[in-house]
C-alpha cells in the first residue's frame, strides 16, 4: 500500500468532473499519469494542452487514457464556445504542469490560447502545480505572478526541490504523484471541515525492551493515514501522530497536514495531549501497546546460558481514555476497536460497550481476525455505533471510503 493507492481507492467523489490543463514542461508526462490515478477514482476528467504541451506529449495520449473531450486549440475545432466549456461542466481545474508563460497568462488574463481562455472563464476552484528551471521558478516575474495568484485564490502546489531535466538541482521540480493527487482530489470536496483541527493517532508503538527489540502489534497506520488525508480534503487542519511503520509514508507532505513521528506509546501520549489543546475533533486509530516491558537496558540481552526469562510489563496510559475525560465542549471523538469477535453482531456489542467505557461520540470496531478486515489490509468491515444510539454496519469496503464515512458521521454526531 502507498499513499497513490490509499487515495485512488477513494469512491465518494465518483463522477465529479475535473479539468485537467497541461501546459509546456518536460513534466507534461506527469499528468498522463495523474490522470489515470483520477479516472480511477470515478472522476471524469476534460482536458486541454496548449501549444507548448503539445511538443511534449499529444492530445491523443490524454483521450486514449479516457480524457473526454480534450480541446483542441482556439478557432481550430468547430465547437465556437470551447472556451467557455470546462467553466459550465467543471467543478474545479487544475494546470499540471504550469510553466512560466502559463502563470503568467492566468495571472495577467491574457486568453491567447484555448487554456489560458478555460482558466479565464472557469469560476470555480482553481489550482496549478509549476514546474520549471529554479532561475525561471526564481525570477521576481513568476515570483509577483504566483503571488498575484495566490492572492486571488489560486492554489500553487508547491514544486519540490532536486534534479531536474535540465541537469541543474533546486526548487522548480513538479511536486510529487500524491501531492498533485491530494490536491486535485481537495479540488473537487466540498470543504465541509473547513476550520476543523482533526489529531489523528495511527499506526502502532514500539515499546523497547533491549538496545534492540522491542514490543508491538502487526498495525500499519494504514486507516489512520486514510482518516487524515480525508480531513485534509475535506479543508480541516490536520496533525497526525504516527507510530512506526509505513503509515507515515501515507501520509503526503501537504500545507495543513503536519505528520508527527513518535515510537513509544509514552511519547505517542505526550504529542497527543500537547495537540489535544487545539483540536476540535480526535480520531483515535492507532494500535497503542497496552503495556510496555521494564526495559532490560540499553544493552542487548545475551541469551547465553538462558533457557527461559520473564518480562515484567507495566500499562501504558490509555491515550483516547485520557483525552476524552478532558475534552472540552465542542471537542469531538472517535474511537476504534480492533477485536477477535466470532462475528458482526457480537462486535457489534462490543462496539457498544467501547463507546461508553471511552466516552466517545461515535465507535469503529472491525474484525482483525477476518479476511479483509485485519491489520494492514486495503479494506475493512466495520461495525459503528453512535453515542446517539445509531448503529451501522458497513460491508468490506477501501479504507478511503471507510475514513470518508467516519468523517461525515463524526461531523454530524
Ligand atoms: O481498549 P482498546 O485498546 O481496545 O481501545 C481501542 C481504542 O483506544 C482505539 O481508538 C485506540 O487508538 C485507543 N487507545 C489509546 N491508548 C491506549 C490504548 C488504546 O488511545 N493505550
Amino acid at each position: 500500500m502507498d499513499a497513490i493507492q490509499l487515495l485512488r481507492g477513494l469512491t465518494r467523489l465518483k463522477n465529479r468532473r475535473l479539468h485537467l490543463g497541461v501546459a509546456g514542461s518536460v513534466a507534461c508526462y506527469r499528468s498522463a499519469e495523474l490522470l489515470r490515478h483520477l479516472l480511477a477514482c470515478g472522476i471524469h476528467v476534460s482536458a486541454t494542452l496548449t501549444p507548448g504541451a503539445k511538443n511534449f506529449v499529444t492530445p491523443l495520449l490524454f483521450s486514449s487514457l479516457g480524457a473526454v473531450p480534450v480541446y483542441p486549440e482556439m478557432f481550430s475545432g468547430e465547437e465556437p464556445f470551447a472556451h467557455l466549456e470546462p467553466g459550465q461542466t467543471c467543478q474545479a481545474l487544475l494546470v499540471c504542469p504550469a510553466s512560466a508563460g502559463l502563470l503568467a497568462r492566468m495571472a495577467h488574463g491574457l486568453a491567447q490560447d484555448m487554456l489560458a481562455a478555460q482558466i479565464l472563464a472557469f469560476d470555480g476552484p482553481v489550482a496549478a502545480a509549476p514546474a520549471m528551471n529554479t532561475r525561471m521558478w526564481n525570477n521576481a516575474a513568476t515570483r509577483d505572478n504566483v503571488a498575484l495568484l495566490k492572492s486571488r485564490g489560486v492554489t500553487i502546489v508547491e514544486p519540490d526541490s532536486g534534479l531536474m531535466a535540465c541537469g541543474t538541482s533546486g526548487e522548480g521540480r513538479l511536486a510529487d504523484m500524491p501531492q498533485l493527487l491530494a490536491h486535485a482530489l481537495r479540488l473537487l470536496c466540498e470543504q465541509d471541515m473547513a476550520g476543523q483541527t482533526v489529531l489523528v493517532t495511527l499506526g502502532p508503538t514500539r515499546e523497547p525492551w533491549d538496545g534492540v527489540r522491542f514490543w508491538s502489534n502487526p498495525s500499519t497506520g494504514t486507516m489512520g493515514a486514510a482518516l487524515a488525508l480525508c480531513a485534509w480534503l475535506r479543508g480541516a487542519t490536520v496533525h497526525a501522530v504516527a507510530g512506526p511503520g509505513i503509515g507515515s509514508a501515507l501520509v503526503p507532505a501537504l500545507p495543513g497536514l503536519t505528520l508527527h513521528q513518535v515510537t513509544t506509546a509514552r511519547q505517542m501520549f505526550a504529542r497527543a495531549s500537547e495537540l489535544w489543546d487545539t483540536a476540535s475533533m480526535g480520531m483515535f486509530s492507532a494500535a497503542v501497546a497496552d503495556f510496555s516491558p521494564r526495559p532490560y537496558g540499553a544493552e542487548k540481552f545475551k541469551k547465553e546460558g538462558t533457557d527461559t526469562f520473564r518480562v515484567d510489563f507495566e500499562a501504558n496510559p490509555d491515550i483516547l481514555r485520557t483525552l476524552s475525560e478532558k475534552k472540552r465542549p465542542g471537542q469531538r471523538l472517535l474511537g476504534f476497536a480492533a477485536e477477535t469477535a466470532p462475528d458482526m453482531e457480537s462486535l457489534m456489542a462490543l462496539a457498544r460497550k467501547k463507546l461508553r467505557r471511552k466516552d466517545v461520540h461515535v465507535l469503529a470496531a472491525n474484525r482483525v481476525n477476518a479476511a479483509g478486515s485485519g491489520f494492514g489490509s486495503a479494506t475493512n468491515a466495520m461495525a459503528v455505533a453512535g453515542r446517539d444510539g445509531r448503529e451501522e454496519f458497513w460491508p468490506e469496503m477501501g479504507k478511503a471510503d471507510v475514513a470518508w464515512d467516519l468523517c461525515s458521521w463524526l461531523l454530524h454526531s
